[in-house]
């Protein structure tokens, strides 16, 4: 878990968008990208280990404009395990 945990964006995580956590098949890092459609501009030869949805749709009808709220809950809910096991899969394949 500890170095999923290094690998998240400080401070202010995102506005909005989407932020995907991934593992690249290129430099067998982790890295997080902000993505403002969830259909394009998506990064190349990284996989997803998880991802963080922040428009509004993802959260207002629950938490309206209380966004600390979910992200808290969504570090709450975060299977540490799952996310360990696919970095896990994909560091793997790369060596
Ligand atoms: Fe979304």
């Amino acid at each position: 878990m500890g170095r999923l945990r290094e690998g998240l964006p400080r401070g202010g995580w995102i506005d909005a968008g989407l932020g995907p956590h991934t593992f690249s098949r290129v430099d067998q890092k982790l890295h997080n990208y902000i993505l403002f459609e969830h259909h394009m501009n998506l990064p190349v030869f990284q996989e997803p280990v998880m991802a963080l949805d922040c428009w509004e749709h993802a959260f207002m009808i629950d938490y309206g404009i209380k966004k600390a709220d979910y992200l808290d809950a969504f570090f709450k809910n975060v299977n540490w395990k799952v996310a360990e096991e696919r970095l896990a899969k994909y560091s793997k394949h790369v060596r």
